[in-house]
C-alpha cells in the first residue's frame, strides 16, 4: 500500500492512522475526554508528525454528529488563526463483539480527524500549566506582554474570519483550552466540534440542549439555549481578560458563570496603579494597551449581548492600539 501524503485534507485508511500512531498506544496520547483521544502521529516515511483525534463511541455527542461537524465546518477553512484540519477518516469495519455468551458480528464505525501538530499545545497549558483540573507544569509559565498582546490579536483575527464569511460559523466552545499555540506561539483557534453554521438569514438559532463549557457559556446561551455570534464574543472576552490578568477563571462547581470573577477583574483591573504593579517593567503605551485590552474583555461580557462589540469592532479597536 503506498503512503498517502500529509498536505490536503483528505480521506486517510483507518490501517495508515493505526500504523502512524503506533496502534494508538497509550504512549502517543496527548490528551483524552469524552469526546475523542488525540493522538500524536508519526509518518514513519517520511517522520512528519500530525495529531489524530479519534471519536469516543460513547461521547456526550453522537460521533457520526461531532465528526460531521468538525470535518464539514473546518475543512474548507485556510487562516493562520485557525487549526488546519489534514485529513479525516470515517470507516466500518466488521468486528466479532460478545453478545449473551456468544459472539456476533457488528458494524463499528470508527471516526478519526486529523489536524497539523502544534508543539506549544494549548493556551491554557502556557497560560497556566494546567490541563484541565490536571497541573502539567508545576512552573507557571511567564508570557511577557508583547506576547499577550499578538496572542488576543491572533485569536479576534481567527474569530473575525469565522463570524465574516459568507455562511457564518459560530465556535460556541471557544475557552483557553480550544486554542492552540504553534512553535513561534501563534494562536490557533481548535476543537469546532460543538461549532454551528449559520444561514445567510440567520443570525439567531435556539437550541434545546445546552452543551459548552462552565464559566464561558454566555448567559442568553445558557439559561435560553439563545445562539448568535454574540455568545462567542462573550466567551472572547474571557479568553482576552484571562490571557491580560494571567488570572484564571475558574467556575465553581455549582456556580456556572463567571460573574464573581468578571466582577473581580472589574474591581482591581481598571485602575491603573493595580495594572503597573502588576506589569512593573512595562512603559506607558504598553499599559494603556493593557487597560484597553481590560475594557474590550469588559465590554465583551456584557450580560445584555446586544451591548457586545462585533468583532470587526474588536479587531479595529486592537489595531487602533499600535504594536508597542
Ligand atoms: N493539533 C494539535 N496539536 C497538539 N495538541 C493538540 C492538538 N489538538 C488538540 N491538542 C491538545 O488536546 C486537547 C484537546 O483537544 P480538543 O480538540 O480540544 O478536543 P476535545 O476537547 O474534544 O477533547 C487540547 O486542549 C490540546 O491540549
Ligand atoms: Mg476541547
Amino acid at each position: 500500500m503506498a503512503t498517502p501524503s500529509l498536505v490536503l485534507p483528505k480521506e486517510l485508511p483507518y490501517e495508515f492512522l493505526k500504523k502512524i500512531t503506533d496502534d494508538f498506544s497509550d504512549d502517543r496520547k496527548i490528551s483524552d475526554s469524552p469526546f475523542g483521544i488525540l493522538y500524536k502521529g508519526i509518518n514513519p516515511d517520511d517522520g512528519k508528525v500530525i495529531a489524530v483525534k479519534k471519536l469516543q463511541e460513547n461521547a456526550p455527542m453522537p460521533p457520526n454528529k461531532a465528526f460531521a461537524q468538525e470535518v464539514q465546518n473546518v475543512m474548507a477553512l485556510k487562516h493562520d488563526n485557525i487549526v488546519q484540519l489534514v485529513g479525516f477518516c470515517s470507516e466500518t469495519t466488521k468486528r466479532l463483539v460478545q453478545f449473551d455468551k456468544r459472539y456476533i458480528q457488528a458494524d463499528i464505525t470508527e471516526s478519526l480527524i486529523c489536524y497539523e501538530y502544534l508543539p506549544n499545545g494549548s493556551l491554557q497549558k502556557n497560560l497556566f500549566g494546567t490541563k484541565g483540573d490536571k497541573v502539567v507544569s508545576s512552573v507557571k509559565p511567564d508570557i511577557d506582554w508583547d506576547t499577550r498582546f499578538t496572542i488576543i490579536k491572533g485569536i479576534c483575527h481567527g474569530l473575525r474570519f469565522l463570524h465574516k464569511l459568507d455562511i457564518p460559523i459560530i465556535h460556541m466552545d471557544l475557552k483557553p483550552e480550544n486554542i492552540l499555540l504553534d512553535a513561534n506561539m501563534v494562536p490557533k483557534i481548535a476543537d469546532f466540534a460543538l461549532s454551528r453554521v449559520f444561514g445567510q438569514e440567520q443570525t439567531r438559532l435556539c437550541t434545546q440542549t445546552v452543551v459548552g463549557s462552565y464559566g464561558y457559556m454566555a448567559p442568553e446561551y445558557l439559561y435560553r439555549g439563545e445562539t448568535s455570534a454574540q455568545s462567542d464574543i462573550y466567551s472572547l472576552g474571557l479568553v482576552i481578560i484571562e490571557i491580560t490578568t494571567g488570572e484564571q477563571n475558574c467556575p465553581e462547581k455549582d456556580q456556572p458563570s463567571a460573574r464573581n470573577f468578571i466582577d473581580k477583574v472589574r474591581e482591581k483591573w481598571t485602575k491603573e496603579e493595580h495594572i503597573a504593579s502588576k506589569y512593573p517593567s512595562l512603559e506607558y503605551g504598553c499599559l494603556q494597551q493593557v487597560l484597553a485590552c481590560i475594557n474590550i474583555g469588559l465590554k465583551c461580557v456584557a450580560i445584555d449581548r446586544k451591548l457586545r462589540p462585533s468583532i470587526v469592532d474588536i479587531v479595529d479597536m486592537l489595531n487602533g492600539l499600535g504594536s508597542r
